[in-house]
């Protein structure tokens, strides 16, 4: 099923998640020869009437890296020669048949000595048209060899906009293609540290008893950003900060930091355990919730002057189980912010019976922190070095920069593609995950909606509103001194 013909298919391919991510993700695939010119063909489809060429001027820029060296130059042409371009629209047929006819005489020319036949159409586009082009893939541009193959799709978030939605268009999904062709991304799945968690928590000894109710005193999930929506605006202003990070990544990571150990790595065991996570999360209590838009968030001309949408929540969740009862799991992101960062910081409870005093320097917190530059670290309470009985907290550092200096972390696409030609869904998000995930924050979404909770203005550039870190106070975090 591996080997043979493989076609992969970027439809929505003059748009920027194309262009930033998809490309460039599968460029890289190629220059370490993930994918081979002898097998692989790129058709990038897209409404807009452009040529070949024009379609790989326009993502040439986003390929080069650098002061590129002619042997990365070749490499670049060969590459752009590997995609054409086909012209169509998302509802008629006529575009799909011209498609399928250009991918068909793409597997013949290759599938000479025979073969099977792989494709990929990969949905850079907004979900509204998610039903019509599956339809379109589906009537049109199956996989039709005898020899065997597939045919696969991956779709992007915002999978739907609640419940209800992502329900009907997984409704009409499920009647096109099985769950086993169909690839929800989110892209926080292919991070190195994302992909890291089960490692850490189930292969060390050190975590194994500590990794509950009885040792940890709160989590935190953090996402931040130090830009705002700028031209992205007319997009966020539909969705908010709940839909476009917290709903899919941010609980994502919650999954695998609290999940059970799966029977095995086999990625439905995986996500069995994922779904058991979602499925014992108690209904948020609006006490729990701070929302932030940031002062100047409006002056978009794409974003309503009446816009409630929020650009920053905290969030605290509750598992509803053995190991997390009374954890609070505190999900926290925001655009427009002090700084670029992504982390989880799991705070270990105080130590009882405290011989030193040391409460004052903190607690004991395990940071993974996903971006920028990767690293863990634990925050210790150590002696100060010196003459005196005096103690300080430092941090036992796992800095991938200087650990690992030879090792290129890969971009999280390029590993999320790799993985829907290999056809392992691992990283993937499954039906009853999407639903269960949507089912923990619809309720607030439609107050947001209505308008009955209301984001407190920002400064952008801070560390959002005041009220958010009450909020952590109150959740049990207590602020540690260093990093
Ligand atoms: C996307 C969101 O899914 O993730 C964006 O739509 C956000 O709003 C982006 O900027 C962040 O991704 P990363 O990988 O840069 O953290």
């Amino acid at each position: 099923q591996d080997t043979g013909c493989l076609s992969i298919v970027v439809l929505g391919a003059s748009g920027d998640l194309a262009k930033k991510k998809t490309f460039p993700a599968l460029y890289n695939l190629y220059r370490q020869g993930f994918i081979q010119s002898s097998e692989v063909h790129i058709f990038g489809y897209a409404r807009t009437k452009i040529s070949d060429d024009e379609l790989r001027n326009r993502i040439r820029g986003y390929l080069i890296h650098g002061k590129e060296s002619s042997s990365q130059d070749e490499d670049l042409s060969k590459f752009l020669q590997l995609i054409k371009y086909v012209n169509g629209s998302y509802d008629g047929e006529e575009g799909f048949r011209l498609l399928d006819k250009e991918i068909s005489e793409h597997e013949i020319s290759k599938n000479s000595h025979g073969g099977t036949s792989r494709r990929l159409f990969y949905l850079a586009l907004p979900p509204s048209v998610y039903p019509s082009v599956s339809k379109m893939i589906r009537n049109y541009c199956m996989n039709k060899s005898d020899l065997g193959g597939w045919t696969r799709i991956v779709v992007e978030k915002p999978f739907g906009k609640d419940l209800d939605s992502a329900e009907e268009l997984s409704s009409e999904l499920g009647e096109l293609f099985d769950e086993k062709q169909i690839y929800r991304i989110d892209h926080y799945l292919g991070k190195e540290l994302v992909q890291n968690l089960l490692v850490l928590r189930f292969a060390n000894r050190f975590f194994l008893p500590l990794w509950n109710r009885d040792n940890i005193a709160n989590v935190q999930i953090v996402f931040r950003e130090d830009f705002g929506t700028e031209g992205r605006g007319g997009y966020f202003d539909e969705y908010g900060i709940i839909r476009d990070i917290i709903q899919n990544h941010l609980l994502q990571v919650l999954c695998l930091v609290a999940m059970e150990k799966p029977v095995s790595l086999r990625p439905e065991h995986i996500r069995d355990e994922k779904v058991k996570v979602l499925q014992s999360v108690l209904p948020i209590s609006m006490e729990e919730v701070v929302l932030g838009q940031y002062e100047g968030y409006k002056d978009d001309s794409t974003v309503s002057d009446q816009s409630n949408t929020p650009t920053f929540a905290t969030v605290v969740l509750r598992i509803h189980n053995e190991r997390w009862e009374g954890v609070p799991f505190i999900l926290k992101a925001g655009k427009a912010l002090n700084s670029r960062k992504a982390d989880i910081r799991v705070q270990f409870k105080d130590v009882p019976g405290d011989i030193f005093k040391c409460k004052k320097q903190g607690r004991n917190e395990f940071v993974i922190r996903l971006q920028p530059k990767e690293a863990m670290y634990m925050k210790l309470t150590v002696k100060q070095p010196g003459l005196e009985m005096s103690t300080i907290q430092s941090e036992l550092d796992l800095s991938y920069g200087q650990r690992y200096q030879d090792v290129s972390i890969p971009e999280a696409y390029e590993r999320l593609i790799l993985d829907t030609i290999r056809g392992d869904q691992q990283h993937f998000v499954r039906r009853d995950e999407l639903k269960a995930a949507w089912e923990i924050f619809t309720p607030m979404l439609h107050k947001i909606d209505e308008g009955e909770l209301k984001p407190l203005p920002y400064k952008p550039g801070s560390r959002g509103p005041a009220e958010a870190d009450e909020l952590l106070a109150k959740a049990g975090y207590v602020q540690t001194h260093g990093y």
